[in-house]
């Protein structure tokens, strides 16, 4: 029997039958198949969920908002004060050879550095090196019915930490969050905190009210998704008003329009909030951002990889 994913003699010999080659991880300055790669039990992010990570799509071979992952991902580091094991380069350099290990001509990147392997204690370790590991998956397009026709989600109080704009790998919260949505028949959940909207377990939310755009605030209460910036932009270019401010849970019981963004779903319309319809399907606000997003796609694999 051959390994996981892995092509032994046997399934190359029958045709229609030999696997895909294995996925190629990068752990600690070397890169080997998936399925050989292995941390320390005693692992900070294993026995703490001490660390951080970033989530970037690749369209064309060239990663979109680069810089703005690579500032987010220093950001993180130096919040839970771990330092940063590469410099942009060595970054840039790393994330180009996994992605030429692959043969999709969409991924998306995970990036994860923890605090080290270290004898459990809650102090930081002195001289301990970070842990760091990277892989990549074929970035599927997001499903057209979604697109098309929206997704459903259900509203839920926020019970996460209060520094939530940390791209921590502690996700308990997120996931506990994301699998109460999944239980209610949703795909994703809107997350509010003392009667206000903070964001989604793993996206963020934007409400339509009056043809304006409005988003929380970039606090401590949210991570600034990197289309956080972008949806700012794209709503300056093609004219839609865009507000920041906090957003009562009126407020989103009552939009005209509901989205949710992240590096996978890149832009979702929401249909349904807790069974009720939102709006009459996809609006044209939703419309005019999922197009400049296509659009910001296409002009940034046309550009090529800008390399710090
Ligand atoms: C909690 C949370 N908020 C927001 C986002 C959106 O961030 P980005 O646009 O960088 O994917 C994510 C992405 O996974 C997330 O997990």
């Amino acid at each position: 029997m051959t390994g996981q994913g892995q092509a032994g003699p046997d399934a190359a010999a029958r045709p229609g039958t030999a696997k895909p080659p294995e996925q190629t991880v990068y752990l600690n300055g070397e890169f080997m198949p998936l399925s050989e790669a292995r941390v320390p039990v005693l692992d900070r992010g294993f026995v703490f969920g001490d660390g951080v990570y970033e989530v970037v799509p690749v369209y064309r071979g060239v990663p979109f908002r680069w810089s703005q992952h690579l500032s987010r991902l220093a950001r993180s580091l130096a919040k839970v004060r771990i330092d940063n094991p590469l410099d942009d380069a060595g970054w840039t350099g790393l994330v180009a050879e996994l992605l030429s290990r692959h043969p999709w001509q969409d991924q998306f990147v995970y990036l994860q550095v923890t605090r080290g392997v270290a004898r459990r204690d809650h102090l930081f370790p002195a001289d301990v090196q970070p842990t760091v590991f990277a892989m990549s998956n074929e970035f599927k397009p997001v499903l057209r019915q979604a697109i098309e026709q929206g997704i459903a989600a259900v509203s839920l109080p926020d019970e996460r930490w209060l520094h939530c704009d940390i791209k921590s790998i502690s996700l308990l919260g997120n996931v506990l969050a994301r699998q109460a949505a999944a239980d209610a028949g949703a795909m994703e959940c809107l997350l509010f905190r003392d009667g206000y909207l903070t964001e989604g377990s793993a996206s963020n939310i934007w409400v339509v009210k009056d043809g304006r755009l409005l988003a929380p605030p970039r606090d401590a209460l949210i991570l600034e998704g990197i289309r956080y910036g972008l949806l700012e932009e794209l709503a300056g270019s093609r004219g839609v008003p865009f507000d920041i401010r906090r957003i009562s849970r009126d407020e989103v019981m009552g939009a005209d329009e509901l989205m949710a963004t992240s590096a996978t779903k890149e832009i979702l319309p929401i249909t349904l909030l807790d069974g009720r319809a939102v709006g009459d399907g996809p609006g044209p606000i939703y419309r005019k951002l999922f197009d400049a997003y296509q659009d910001a796609k296409v002009a940034s694999a046309a550009k090529g990889w800008v390399r710090p």
